[in-house]
């Protein structure tokens, strides 16, 4: 097979690259080791900032997004068993976020592949990267019995994490950079109206709650919890019972359960893998790095990078011009590494650490004091959560 933008990865990134690719006449083929009901049987964060929701829409992905999304001004801190509005359009502009679940958009997005004839070739295993930094890079994979190679000018690896694309890169030029943190959010999402219209993160000795949601009939709630807990240890009722307790009572007092659809552990993790760039072979999103949920930045970041690599792509083809390309790397990590400060922060600003001295107790304590006295703060806050310019 020839094409001129092999594809690892049939995630929202890889599928963002590809539908915007072929939209500039530039062929590419995706390459995914799941099935698509797999991929879309996965459920994920939830909030879009509004860059990323123009490319869906430059992408020709956007219709039901703006029809069925919806356009949050703000979100609250519950602390102290009070409620604080932090106003994201005031602050920023006027931009809110919009909420649209990461498997709606990745449906849209496998429909419109589908539409425009594009090649995801699902099942395959044994992907491999090769010939780099060689005039003829190539991905060799197998399905089934059957081993084939895809001759291209490109690959991008949009693998996820635990992807192969990144370990494709020598290891004495990869760095790699982490946190793990003590601790992991327990999810559940339940066929039951919110408790709010907006989202609330909840700060409680007891550990870190958010309220969130889907639409107006389906809700997502997480709570912080040890790393040494398994999902089996949590019922439905436990699950609940834990949560009305972090929240104020006025949230609780209001909160409507129900059994839980799917409930699952995820760690968090700071990391990012530099440079972004080897040869012909581009990272891209989670392949690259991974944040902690807290600031909702993992999807939004991972739009960035296609942002850049999509103009830098077709300023390749259609001017002949490789600045983009040459410069992808190091203008993707300025922004990745600011989405990581950001995450770091505020997942710092909320959340229980069962380690932390008294010193770092009450510097946590101040601030959140000072966040939530301070415009300029409260503005530092919405501009980086609604999403940094490109
Ligand atoms: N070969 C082919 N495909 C692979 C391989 C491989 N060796 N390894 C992983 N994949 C596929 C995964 O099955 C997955 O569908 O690559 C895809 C990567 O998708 P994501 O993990 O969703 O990563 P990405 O597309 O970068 O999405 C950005 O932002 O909010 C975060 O984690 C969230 O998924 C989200 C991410
Ligand atoms: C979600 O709805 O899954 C969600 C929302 C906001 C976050 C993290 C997750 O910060």
């Amino acid at each position: 097979m020839k094409t001129r933008v092999c594809i690892i990865g049939g995630g929202p990134s890889g599928l963002l690259l590809s539908q915007l690719l072929d939209r500039r006449g530039i062929a590419s083929v995706v390459l995914e080791r799941q099935s698509r009901d797999y991929v879309l049987g996965r459920i994920r964060a939830g909030v879009l900032e509004q860059g990323f929701a123009r490319l869906l829409r430059e992408a020709g992905c956007g219709a039901r997004m703006d029809r069925e999304g919806e356009v949050h001004d703000g979100f609250t801190i519950a602390h102290d068993g009070r409620l604080s509005r932090i106003d994201l359009a005031r602050h920023a502009g006027g931009q809110g976020v919009v909420i649209y679940g990461q498997t709606e958009l990745t449906r849209d997005l496998y429909e419109a592949r589908d539409r425009m004839g594009g090649t995801v070739i699902h099942d395959v295993e044994d992907v491999q990267p090769l010939g780099l930094t060689t005039p003829t890079p190539h991905v060799t994979f197998r399905k089934g019995d059957e081993i084939t190679r895809i001759d291209c000018d490109f690959i991008v690896g949009a693998d996820g994490f635990h992807g192969v694309s990144r370990r494709a890169i020598p290891k004495d030029i990869l760095v790699e950079h982490e946190r793990i943190y003590p601790f992991g959010w327990l999810g559940v999402l339940s066929r039951t109206p919110p408790v709010a219209p907006e989202l609330i993160y909840a700060r409680h000795p007891r550990g870190f709650a958010l309220c969130s949601l889907r639409s107006q009939v389906l809700s997502r709630y997480y709570i912080q919890v040890p790393l040494s807990d398994r999902v089996e240890d949590w019922s439905d009722a436990a699950f609940w019972a834990e949560l009305k307790r972090r929240l104020p009572e006025e949230v609780a007092a209001k909160l409507q359960t129900g059994p839980a659809i799917e409930k699952s552990i995820a760690p968090l993790r700071s990391f990012v893998a530099e440079p972004m760039r080897h040869g012909s072979l581009f990272l891209a999103g989670d392949a690259a790095h991974i944040v902690p949920p807290t600031g909702a930045r993992g999807l939004n970041s991972a739009g960035s990078d296609i942002h850049y690599l999509y103009h830098a792509l077709c300023d390749h083809y259609e001017k002949a011009d490789d600045a983009g390309l040459a410069n992808y790397s190091a203008r993707a990590l300025a922004r990745v590494w600011k989405a990581q400060r950001f995450s770091w922060w505020m997942t710092t600003l909320l959340h229980d650490f069962p380690d932390a001295s008294s010193y770092e107790r009450r510097l946590q304590e101040t601030e959140l004091d000072y966040l939530l006295g301070s415009d300029s703060a409260r503005a530092a806050l919405a501009e980086n959560y609604t999403g940094l310019p490109y």
